[in-house]
């Protein structure tokens, strides 16, 4: 028989101290529920129910992308009893297993919410816990001197003795369909005035029903994001997974604790990341690429060996095989590096094409620009692409080379072969081969500082 997940996703997370529903906290760029929507649909369920409360409409935006999920609305947040109450008229009539889990539990795997469902077996409930040496914020386990599950005591209501237990709630279940009627006895009774979802377990036992632990044997798949540094410690779990994963891959990382990545990001054996590298989106790294110390790029596609030097600050772009940037060197998007192709310190570009074997070493922007093959872009070279209203074109040719310190002001093209003096502010044309000189001429006064300095004594 097939499985329902409910995901408990309305609660108010105030404890995150944000205006950001605590759902849409992004954990490596993804929200967080997000996470316990996908672990729900590739753990083959029939439905997935995600109760949705405290930021609805921007908890329901955040999923669109998910095929196949129902929403129902907590309008108030009395509790997680309550919270799964809200899914029953989605569910009722369905009588397979009722997975639930809560949404601020991204790290539970597939295989640790099918185990439960088997864990189950035909009635009752079934739940995981798991031992913390600090258990402190979770409900605690209490279990009776054959070691059978009696209760769940929330922190705030425990003794000190109960707080001494090392046993917690994951607050993750599955559950028979008796569990709508059995929801009804579930009171509020408590220091939270809530409805209390793990108060199921003494109204399953007083009904003479099977209640099952699963005791989880890592913990870290379990941990349960009420607090900033919560959400940092899920983000370092995920982190060290995903590095682990590229690893074994064939990718080598210098210091791996300080580098970031996302799961959408893809790696080639023999990659180099050094200390500080972020790679963030749809970045795809070719084989034997090197990527220098902090290194911050977003959707960059480098095809294999791309050399980047420290502190390239790059999105939305490619670079063909053998190009070089940095050290920092900043690209905005819409550019493409070709073969060979070389971008030096403080270079900015934006949509942008250098062909083949093209240079840019020092200082420069270069906006709406075609820089032809082997041309040399020299330091300080500006393009003036906008006019304060629109954007304009520039075209330099084959093997052209501006001076130093010239500013072109689009839209221009400058020929195959040309030069641009340095200093030269140029409007107009350049033809093919010509040298355009556009800087006042200079003037040299014979002896003119002596006589000042006589006239001075
Ligand atoms: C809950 C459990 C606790 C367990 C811990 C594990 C309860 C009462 N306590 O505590 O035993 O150790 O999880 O992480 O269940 N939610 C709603 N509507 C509500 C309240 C909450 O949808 O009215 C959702 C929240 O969005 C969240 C989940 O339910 O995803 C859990 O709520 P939270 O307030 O975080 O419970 P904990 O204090 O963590
Ligand atoms: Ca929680």
């Amino acid at each position: 028989m097939k499985h329902a997940v409910v995901i408990l996703a309305a609660g108010l997370g105030t404890r995150m101290k944000s205006r950001l529903p605590k759902m849409l906290h992004p954990l490596l760029g993804k929200p967080m529920v997000a996470y316990g929507v996908e672990t729900a649909l590739r753990s083959g369920a029939e439905k997935v129910v995600v109760v949705v409360g405290h930021g609805l409409e921007q908890v329901r935006e955040a999923l669109k992308g998910y095929g196949g999920l129902e929403f129902t609305v907590q309008e108030q947040q009395l509790g997680t009893a309550h919270a799964l109450m809200q899914a029953r008229r989605v569910l009722e009539g369905f009588d397979g297993p009722v997975v639930v889990t809560q949404g601020d539990t991204p790290l539970t795997s597939v295989e640790t919410l099918t185990g439960l469902v088997e864990a189950l077996g035909h009635e009752g409930m079934a739940l995981l816990t798991m031992r913390l040496d600090n258990p402190t914020g979770y409900g605690r386990i209490l279990r009776d001197k054959r070691g059978e599950i009696v209760a769940n005591i929330e922190h705030k209501d425990a003794t000190p003795e109960q707080r001494e237990i090392k046993e917690i709630n994951a607050g993750i279940y599955c559950f028979d369909s008796h569990v709508w009627e059995a929801l009804e006895h579930v009171s509020n009774d408590n220091a939270a005035g809530e409805y209390y979802l793990p108060d199921l377990i003494r109204v399953y036992r007083e009904r003479g029903r099977r209640v099952v632990g699963l005791l989880s044997d890592d913990p870290s798949e379990l941990l349960g994001v009420n607090s900033r540094a919560q959400l940092a410690e899920v983000e370092r779990v995920l982190l060290s997974r995903l590095r682990e994963h590229w690893m074994t891959q064939g990718v080598r990382m210098i210091q791996p604790e300080t580098i970031y990545l996302e799961p959408t990001v893809e790696l080639a054996p023999d990659v180099t990341l050094w200390p500080g590298v972020v790679l963030r989106g749809h970045t795809r790294i070719g084989e034997g690429c090197e990527i220098g110390a902090y290194c911050v790029l977003t959707d960059m596609e480098l095809e294999p060996h791309v050399t980047l030097r420290p502190h390239v600050v790059a999105e939305s772009s490619v670079m063909k095989s053998g190009s070089d940037a940095g050290p920092f060197a900043r690209f905005r998007p819409g550019v493409l590096v070709e073969e060979g192709a070389h971008v030096g310190n403080f270079v900015e570009m934006k949509n942008t094409r250098m062909r083949r074997g093209a240079k840019a070493g020092h200082v420069s922007y270069l906006g709406d620009t075609d820089i032809g093959e082997e041309a040399n872009i020299g330091a300080g070279t500006v393009v003036a692409n906008y006019d304060g209203q629109r954007k304009h074109k520039t075209v330099i040719g084959k093997r052209a080379f501006t001076g130093s310190n010239s500013t072109l002001v689009a839209p221009l093209e400058v020929g195959d072969g040309a030069y641009i003096a340095a200093g030269s502010t140029v409007n107009k044309a350049v033809p093919e081969d010509a040298l355009a000189i556009a800087r006042a001429r200079q003037e040299n006064k014979e002896g003119y500082v002596k006589r000042l300095r006589e006239r001075r004594g």
